[in-house]
């Protein structure tokens, strides 16, 4: 089987330039709206293997992609730990107050359909796609628990580190092994990369990037490789300065690091290229722009971080996103390789 997503983590040559988008599957796509529109809600498109899966493929059957990533979210976790999770319409997650640490009890089954999805996906994935298995990042996960919805810069969550570090502990190590056997469970269904999400990296520096993004991210990558020792890990501590993203990636152990649109490709090649593979990282916005702008930054990336990289958003597609853009923007990434 040859993956170009595999083969460029491996070190092996490849004619393909590996190519897949955060959130792929979603609300740009008709076809996701069509499917969405007959469920109650996306907590139960999340839960019903067989219409996850069909999602899941909806993007690889539409484009020239080189990686599924099961649908699901980061927060299926603390719903398996027994929070309550509610997604609303145009608001985002709602979770239930956590109460008592103690209380939080990890059961797989709950969110047993994740893997079913994966093993629906694997079985009808081109042999070419690499499957993609993810969690979030235990700092962003706490952060969704702690608030119990968005917050801007999660300064309730930010105080707690400094004023009830005790119980924030008592959350992290609850997050840790539920995070571990998630991915694992993930990896024994057919995943064969996973992605660590940590979107709100960006908002710690410092001691306490250090303490609650970095050391957490080490053990975690740790704890999964004992089990799945050959399976590539990619972190993304998103928003993240040029020097923590340094700190992550040589101090993490993760086999490729993706990277959000603040960071120049310039700087990425010159700082960040030489310690491991890189993702990422045109804009979002770009994307939703189109036309010229886009596919010259599409060329700069591949300029400066090519042709072993991974191409990437910086960040997921947004639902407002012409899906003819998604299709220019491929081309110009299969028109690079092929020069
Ligand atoms: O295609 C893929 O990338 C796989 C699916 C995926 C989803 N969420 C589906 C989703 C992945 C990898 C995630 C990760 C996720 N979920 C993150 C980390 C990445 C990031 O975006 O920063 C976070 C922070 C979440 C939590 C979450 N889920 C929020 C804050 C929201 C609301 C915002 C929004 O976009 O509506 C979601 C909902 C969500 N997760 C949707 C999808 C397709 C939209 C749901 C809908 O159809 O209404």
């Amino acid at each position: 089987m040859d993956q170009s997503l595999l083969n460029v983590i491996q070190g092996y040559p490849t004619k393909r330039m590996p190519l897949w988008l955060m959130r792929q599957a979603g609300r740009y796509l008709p076809e996701y709206r069509y499917l969405r529109s007959q469920a109650k809600n996306f907590l139960e498109l999340c839960l019903h293997a067989e219409l996850a899966a069909e999602i899941t493929l909806q993007p690889i059957r539409r484009f020239d992609l080189d990686a599924a990533i099961v649908f699901a979210d980061i927060l299926l976790v603390p719903m398996a730990l027994g929070q309550g999770l509610e997604f609303r319409d145009k608001e985002g997650p709602f979770l239930e107050s956590i109460g008592d640490v103690g209380r939080l009890v990890w059961k797989s089954e709950r969110i047993r359909a994740v893997y079913e999805t994966l093993e629906r996906v694997k079985k009808q994935l081109p042999p070419h796609v690499a499957c993609i298995g993810f969690a979030g990042g235990l700092w962003t996960v706490a952060c969704y628990m702690v608030a119990g919805r968005h917050e801007p810069g999660f300064v309730s969550v930010k105080a707690a580190l400094a004023n009830d570090t005790q119980r924030v502990e008592r959350l992290f190590a609850v997050l840790h092994d539920a995070t571990v056997d998630h991915l694992v469970r993930q990896v024994r269904a057919g995943a064969q990369v996973v992605q660590v999400f940590d979107s709100w990296a960006g908002i710690l520096d410092g001691e306490v990037f250090e303490r609650w993004i970095v050391q957490p991210t080490q053990r975690l990558v740790a704890a999964f490789k004992e089990k799945c020792p050959d399976i590539p890990v990619i972190g993304f501590p998103r928003g993240c300065c040029l020097e923590d993203y340094e700190r992550y990636i040589s101090q993490t152990g993760i086999q490729v690091c993706s990277l959000d649109p603040n960071i120049h490709e310039l700087d990425a090649r010159d700082r960040l290229k030489p310690l491991t593979v890189i993702q990422g990282n045109l804009d979002p916005q770009l994307l939703v722009e189109g036309g010229l702008r886009m596919e010259r930054k599409v060329v700069d990336i591949l300029e400066a971080l090519g042709p072993r990289h991974i191409m990437n958003l910086g960040h997921g597609v947004l639902p407002q996103t012409p899906v003819e853009n998604v299709d220019n923007l491929i081309r110009c990434v299969r028109a690079w390789e092929g020069k």
